[in-house]
């Protein structure tokens, strides 16, 4: 049974702007009735200044998707076109208070058909990413694109959360295995780029304190290969938390974990190893998760992490990722896997 909040509910029961817009100057339509859900979105926009003077909707869903295109109605109307392009499905359950992972593909297919309605206007014929790459859905019609945007925009990690937000996977299951690609290609694409400025920003702030160890042959470390000389392969004590105006605003968003509940931290701190570990396997590594002791991380490495001389390194590494993730001083201790 899906929990929804008491937004969701006001808008199934009493849609806002649901009907036909006599006047509308541009019609986004989405979804087909054979799949189970159509949306059609009209809107009155003054020409001039371009402001969405007036919206309504059709469509045939399930509550969630008329909640979703109502809320939609709402967050488009008195907004510019360039306003209303910046509206994502985030925006649109957000603004109900949330949506069952589930029923996100009903906020997808809101956004959909506002930007269809925006290419209407501009004489344009919008093109869903789907047309234009390689149909991992055969059920859906859903495409490699689709997919690729629901994961980096939402900062999926599950095939479950990929076909929550784009129906993908949801028939025959068929395509369960493609999405599993896209979702690990996804997650190593978005660690490399987030090691990099990582191993960038601990090296360029090292280049200032100390002259940097000579590399060692074959020895290749994943985060901060040219941080640490090979005679003092201890681990760092956890760096300082940097005041925000030191980040990089090229860095990744690094919430403090201020406010922030133990269950968040726990996940926040799951995923961030889990992240790391798409890397580790590459060179016939692991590591794992054992335990969260206060500012202690406790990890158990295995595989060719184990014994190797770079393990202290690597350490440092995880350490200084969870560091920048949640800002507060953390410890990364390597245990054995039976610890706990
Ligand atoms: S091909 Fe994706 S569910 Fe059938």
């Amino acid at each position: 049974m899906w929990e929804y909040s008491d937004k969701v509910k006001e808008h199934f029961f009493n849609p806002k702007n649901a009907g036909v817009l006599v006047d509308a100057n541009a019609v986004g339509e989405v979804g087909a009735l054979s799949c189970g859900d159509a949306l059609k979105l009209m809107l009155h926009i003054d020409p001039v200044t371009e402001i969405v003077l007036e919206a309504k909707f059709q469509t045939y869903g399930c509550g969630s998707a008329i909640a979703s295109s109502s809320a939609l109605t709402e967050l488009v109307i008195g907004k510019t076109l360039a306003q209303a392009r910046a509206i994502t499905n985030r925006d649109i359950a957000e603004y109900l208070g949330g949506l069952p992972p589930e029923k996100m593909h009903c906020a997808v297919m809101g956004h959909e058909a506002l930007q269809s309605a925006i290419a209407d206007f501009r004489g344009e014929v919008w093109r869903p990413l789907h047309e234009e790459g390689a149909l991992v859905c055969k059920c859906h019609g859903v495409d490699a694109g689709v997919i690729e945007r629901a994961i980096r925009e939402n900062g999926l990690s599950t095939v479950d959360q990929v076909s929550a937000f784009t129906q993908a996977g949801t028939g025959c299951t068929t395509c369960y295995e493609q999405i599993e690609d896209i979702l690990a290609r996804v997650a190593s694409e978005v660690a490399a780029a987030q090691i990099v400025e990582i191993s960038e920003e601990v090296v360029s702030s090292a280049a200032t304190t100390q002259a940097p160890a000579a590399p060692r042959a074959g020895a290749v470390n994943l985060f901060t290969a040219a941080m640490r000389p090979a005679s003092a392969p201890a681990p760092r004590p956890p760096a300082p938390v940097r005041p925000a105006a030191e980040t990089s605003p090229l860095s990744p968003a690094s919430p403090p974990s201020a406010g922030m509940t133990n269950l968040k931290r726990i996940r926040l701190i799951e995923e961030t190893i889990e992240d790391l570990r798409v890397y580790l396997r590459k060179d016939g590594g692991d590591c794992e998760l054992i335990d969260v002791d206060g500012s202690n991380v406790l990890v158990s490495l295995t595989g060719a992490c184990v014994g190797c001389q770079m393990a202290s390194v690597t350490v440092s590494g995880i350490q200084e990722r969870l560091i920048t993730k949640l800002g507060v001083p953390i410890r990364v201790i390597p245990v054995g896997r039976n610890a706990h």
